[in-house]
Parts: structure tokens; C-alpha cells; sequence
């Protein structure tokens, strides 16, 4: 088979080195790529939200699938343009990404559906937003509606506080059009859990759990990131709460986008916290999380083209998906200065890796054979191990073997997944 994956970070890497497990994959293109992933696939550039490129690139080679991999050619419809072609896809049509693509959405499903978030109350008048951070109890979450690169969420721990969010997101438009509509919503404590899933509509299989790291500095300081580094599985995630959420959450949630006509074919991610009143849903993503997907498929045995193609042709049901009882934790080296600005253009050395290490590169380009930095989050270093203590030392050993000039990463990565495992003991 021949197959397309649109993205170009290090949860596109990860996508594409567990793919080649597969014999059936014989060619691997990627859209766009980067100088990383030209080690395993061919890279055709361009850009992931291109989707007259994503087009013509699945018709020029040929392709039998495509995986649509970030959220927002997913949110822009691609997978409808690829499949409106005869390109079968893996990843939602636009009517489903909306889950993601709108907080407003999103939120109004739940409430409609019994599935427990946050309280909220969605505006599109900035008075009436204003007269609602005025009066409700702080701290408050202020949320743009539409993708805001992970940056359209703000807790205010003020009402001054609050009210600039306001204005920043509904007046001076600080997300663009993603703020016309703003959400205000209770803030919510407890430990977060990232599960991914697999969905054909129908069914839905949750794979390991996994914990973000997504401040950029050590003690959970510093400004948002893209995420810093992850671990599977999430220690705070016992059985008894995974089977809450399967009956309270997951499958409402499938159900609840198939009555609205939408029905979700993909990866789901969940985004939860550990309320002390129970699991809530923080946000849905349509797709992969990054670099979750990273500690993720690494601990996947089963064949992930056989349970792409079975989301895509509806047999998920009778699909085997099974993950190892291991662990894994992935530590991102980023660029000193990200995620505000940074320089790039650094070579990369890369040393040998065993079977249970990999390297995702995320932001790097090639260039007269050398591997050069190019983003923000350069590469993540991943390790699969008996246990999570040996994954995380394993890790960041690796991690420590990786070179190149102003790099930076967090030293914490799974220390609270470690902490929480020692008070279960
Ligand atoms: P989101 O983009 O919705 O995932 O939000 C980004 C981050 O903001 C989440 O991972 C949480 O850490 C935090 N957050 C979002 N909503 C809430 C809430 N209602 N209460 C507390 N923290 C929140
Ligand atoms: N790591 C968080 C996300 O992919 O949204």
C-alpha cells in the first residue's frame, strides 16, 4: 500500500515509523514532512493545510490511504475533499472536527448529552461577557471558541484579570475570529489524563492513557507550550476510573455524535481532570495529541494500519487492539527561548538507537546531508520500559546523548506520574 500522512511534527514522525511496521506499507509519503522524517518517508513539502496539495499529491502517487494527522485541515475539511476523490482516510470529515474546532460546540454537546465538564456559559455579546466575569467566582477560565494554537485558554485568578481576557479576546481580537464567541467557565482542579481513541462511530477502544507536561519550565512554570515531554501510562488513571469514564464519557460521547448526524471516525482525544467530584472532560481534540502520541504507539502491539484501515471501513468491533503493559516517556528537546522566539539552523548529532529508543524529529530540516533545527520543539527523545522509573532514566539518557547548540528540556518529565505511583504503593 501506499500511504499519505499529512503533518510534519514529531506526532507525524511517530504515525509514520509505527505504519512501517506493517508489511502492506510499502511507500510512505508526507505532507509536508521535514528533514527527520525524510529518513522514513518521502517528504513532498508544501503545507498541511493545503488541500488542493493534499489532493494532488494523493493522486500523483497513487495513494490507497491517507491519515490526516493535526487538527486543522481536519477542522478545514480535508479528509471530505480526499474522500470526495476516492482517497480513503483515516481522521474525522469537518462536521465531526467541529468537536474540536469549536469550544461552543463542544460544550453545548455536552451539556445536551449528560457528559460531565466544566460549568460554562458561552457569549457572543463582550458586555454581557463582562457582566459574567463581574459577578461569578474566581478563579475563572476564559476560553476563545475556535483553534487558538492551544493558546486561546486563560485562568484568571482576578476579576481584573477576567475582564482583560475579555476584551483582549472579543474586543482587540487577540485569536482573530476564534474569539468572536468566548466561553467562561468554572475552573476545575485535579490531576489531568490525556486518552487517546480509536473510533469508527460506532465503537470506541481507548489506548494507553498519558500525561502532557505542557508548561515550559520544570515545576510546571513558564508559559504554555505545545507540550514538554509526556508518559504513558498516567498512574492517576487506576481501572475503576477508566470504567467511569468509558460508560460516563467515552461512549456518550460516540453515541451523542452519531444522533447529532456527525458521527466521529479518528482518533478522539480526551482531555480530562481527575475532579475530586469525578472525571470531566477539560476539551476534546479531534486527532492525535502531540507529543502524546509519542509514549502512545510505542506501546501499541497490534498492527496500527490494521486498526486505521478498520476505523475507516467500520469493523473496529471485530479489530484487535492491544497495548503492552509497558511504559514509555518521551522528553521534547526544544529551542532555548521557545516557545517566544528562538534561533534555529543548528546541526543536529543523533546517536545510535536501541530497539526500545526512538527519536521523533518535530522541528528540523535537511540540508547538504546535515540535519539542521527549525522549530520550537526540535525532536522528542522516547523510551519504552518495563516499568515507568526505568522508562523515564532511559529516556533521558537518550535525551542526554542528543546534541545540538541552545538546546533546553524539562527535567521533571513523569516526576508527578512517579510521586502519584509511590502514594498508591
Ligand atoms: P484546553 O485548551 O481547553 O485544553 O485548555 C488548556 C489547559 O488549560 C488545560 O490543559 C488545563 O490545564 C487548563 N484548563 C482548561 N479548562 C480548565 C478548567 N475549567 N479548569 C481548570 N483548568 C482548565
Ligand atoms: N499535547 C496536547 C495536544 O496535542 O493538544
Amino acid at each position: 500500500m501506499k500511504i499519505l500522512v499529512v503533518g510534519g511534527g514529531g506526532r507525524e514522525h511517530a504515525i509514520i515509523k509505527k505504519l512501517k511496521e506493517d508489511k502492506r506499507a510499502e511507500e510512505i509519503y508526507a505532507l509536508p514532512g521535514n528533514g527527520g522524517i525524510a529518513a522514513d518517508a518521502v517528504c513532498l513539502g508544501s503545507s498541511a493545510t493545503d488541500i488542493p496539495a493534499a489532493v494532488a499529491a494523493a493522486r500523483r502517487y497513487a495513494v490507497d490511504f491517507v491519515v490526516v494527522a493535526p487538527d486543522d485541515p481536519l477542522v478545514l475539511g480535508m479528509v471530505d475533499a480526499l474522500e470526495a476523490e476516492g482517497f480513503p482516510c483515516f481522521g474525522p470529515g469537518k462536521d465531526a472536527a467541529v468537536i474540536e474546532g469549536s469550544k461552543a460546540f463542544s460544550k453545548d454537546l455536552m451539556k445536551k448529552y449528560g457528559i460531565p465538564t466544566a460549568a460554562y456559559e458561552t457569549f457572543t455579546d463582550m458586555d454581557e461577557a463582562l457582566a459574567c466575569v463581574d459577578a461569578c467566582p474566581l478563579p475563572v477560565v476564559v476560553k476563545a471558541d475556535g483553534l487558538a494554537l492551544g493558546k486561546g485558554v486563560l485562568i484568571c485568578e482576578t476579576r481584573e484579570a477576567a475582564r482583560e481576557a475579555v476584551r483582549s479576546m472579543m474586543g482587540d481580537r487577540m485569536f482573530g475570529d476564534s474569539g468572536s464567541t468566548v466561553v467562561i467557565e468554572e475552573f476545575l482542579t485535579g490531576p489531568e489524563v490525556s486518552v487517546l481513541s480509536f473510533t469508527d462511530g460506532e465503537t470506541v477502544v481507548p489506548m494507553a492513557s498519558s500525561m502532557d507536561h505542557k508548561r515550559a519550565l520544570d515545576n510546571d512554570q513558564g508559559l504554555n507550550t505545545g507540550g514538554m515531554g509526556t508518559v504513558a501510562p498516567n498512574p492517576f488513571y487506576t481501572e475503576e476510573i477508566a470504567a467511569v469514564c468509558m460508560e460516563k464519557i467515552f461512549l456518550p460521547t460516540i453515541r451523542a455524535m452519531k444522533a447529532e448526524g456527525r458521527p466521529f471516525r479518528g482518533c478522539l482525544y480526551f482531555g480530562l481532570m481527575l475532579t475530586p467530584n469525578g472525571p470531566r472532560v477539560i476539551e476534546y481534540n479531534c486527532r492525535f495529541g502531540d507529543p502524546e502520541t509519542q509514549v502512545v504507539l510505542p506501546l501499541l502491539e497490534s498492527s496500527l494500519l490494521e486498526v486505521m484501515l478498520a476505523v475507516r471501513e467500520g469493523r473496529l468491533a471485530d479489530t484487535e487492539v492491544k497495548f503492552s503493559g509497558k511504559s514509555a516517556c518521551c522528553v521534547v528537546l526544544a529551542s532555548a527561548g521557545y516557545p517566544r522566539k528562538y534561533e534555529k539552523g543548528f546541526p543536529i548529532a543523533l546517536p545510535e538507537t536501541a530497539a526500545d529508543e526512538h527519536i521523533y524529529i518535530a522541528g528540523a530540516v535537511e540540508k547538504d546531508g546535515k540535519l539542521l533545527t527549525n522549530g520550537g520543539r526540535v525532536l522528542g527523545a522516547a523510551a519504552v520500559a518495563e516499568t515507568l522509573p526505568a522508562a523515564i532514566d532511559r529516556a533521558y539518557a537518550l535525551a542526554d546523548r542528543i546534541h545540538f547548540d541552545n538546546a533546553f528540556c524539562r527535567r521533571d518529565i513523569g516526576r508527578r506520574a512517579l510521586e502519584a505511583l509511590e502514594e498508591k504503593k
